[in-house]
């Protein structure tokens, strides 16, 4: 077979200045990490708490591995639902305040097989413009019709219901912290439209837990419409630092989805070490409060800082922070030019932003002092 189509698709990427590349690190993840052999500041990890290599994390998952071994070696459903996933998933449901909890490998998965056993070929799904591709396979993947409305626009959601024709069942999907754009989902509208046309609401709150709410559970909790939404997803790899991911919701949707869902069922099971290290990554989000205060208080320095300089960050509230250059080259040498001077901010382009939109995305952690934030700030200014 000729291959040759993959040296000119990859090329077409470059001409583009789309191509991407992977760059490897050398230490922990933290806010300053050796990148090619040179310590830089971290702006751009999800690891918004800097949990990701706290030492009572480390040691949990140690201690797992000193008791149960590295691997789970079988799906949840054959032999690999281990102590540590049930006792997870009992503290997940506790922590969220819901009836069940059921944990899955990756927030991808988590997405796609939640979705895909929800709704299929009669249903229709309601889809932000600019939710996570992993609900956009899901949705690809179940089948079901797709109405994808404007970014966070109501009245283009309540369209798409009186224009969609007849079917079985209705999902609203929406991201409650938009991953590349910071800002956050009008939850109390969308809850409202699908009682008012009969639909179930899922979010994704894989960057606003650990983050928002007054115990760090997400936005969900920060509105109070706990028992409003029916489907409760988000992730253990960000804000908890860990890996995995979790639906929470009523007993029901997590039986269902055991026998439902592909993505839980023919996988092997998350190592009980992961599931070891990301309940106590629950723990410290539910007792330390000033993590959660200090990494939002330095978002909004770091936005007034950025704005003042006369840079666009768009609707971001959260400690996603991006810094609008639209063209993919200019982004891209931003990303050059801090990075020569320490600072490692990645530049993201279309496909993962829309066309026309490249920008910087900026992270802030708990961990970043008013120091590492000004030398941002003094280093961008340049630009
Ligand atoms: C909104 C959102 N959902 C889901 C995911 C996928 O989570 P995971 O990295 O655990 O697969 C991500 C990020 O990767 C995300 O940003």
């Amino acid at each position: 077979m000729d291959l040759s189509f993959l040296e000119q698709e990859l090329q077409t990427l470059q001409s583009h200045n789309l191509y991407r590349s992977l760059k490897e690190m050398a230490s922990p993840q933290a806010k300053k990490i050796v990148l090619n052999g040179k310590q830089v500041l971290n702006f751009c990890s999800n690891n918004y708490l800097g949990l990701a290599d706290d030492e009572r994390i480390k040691r949990a998952a140690v201690t797992a591995i000193n008791e149960d071994g590295f691997g789970s070696g079988a799906s949840r459903l054959v032999c690999g639902t281990m102590s540590e996933h049930v006792k997870l998933e009992k503290k997940l449901a506790g922590f969220k305040r819901t009836e069940g909890a059921l944990v899955f490998s990756s927030g991808y998965m988590a997405n796609t097989g939640i979705i895909s056993a929800l709704v299929g070929r009669e249903d229709v799904v309601f889809s932000d413009k600019l939710n996570h591709a992993s609900i956009v396979d899901g949705i690809i993947l179940s089948r079901a019709q797709l109405k994808r409305y404007a970014h966070n626009d109501m009245q283009a959601l309540e369209g798409a219901f009186k224009t969609c024709g007849p079917c079985k069942k209705r999902l609203i999907v929406t991201d409650t912290v938009f991953s590349m754009d910071g800002d956050v989902a009008p939850l109390k509208d969308i809850v409202q439209l699908a009682s008012r046309y009969g639909a179930m609401v899922m979010v994704d709150e894989a960057h606003a837990f650990g983050v928002l709410g007054e115990h760090g559970s997400g936005l969900i909790e920060q509105e109070g419409l706990g028992d409003q939404v029916d489907v409760q997803m988000g992730t253990l790899s960000k804000a908890a630092g860990c890996f995995g991911a979790y639906v929470c919701g009523p007993k029901v949707l997590c039986d269902y989805l055991i026998n439902h869902s592909r993505s839980f069922i023919y996988t092997t099971a998350m190592p009980p070490a992961c599931a070891a290290a990301a309940s106590m990554a629950v723990d410290i989000i539910g007792q330390d409060k000033q993590r959660r205060r200090q990494v939002l208080a330095n978002a909004d320095y770091l936005r007034r800082g950025l704005k003042k300089s006369g840079f666009d960050t768009m609707n971001s509230t959260t400690p996603i922070v991006p810094i609008l250059f639209k063209d993919s080259l200019k982004a891209l040498e931003a990303s050059k030019r801090l990075l020569e001077q320490g600072v490692f901010v990645q530049a993201i382009r279309p496909p993962t932003v829309p066309v026309n939109t490249a920008r910087l995305r900026a992270t802030v952690m708990a961990t970043h002092t008013q120091e590492d934030l000004d030398l941002f700030l003094d280093c961008i200014k340049e630009l």
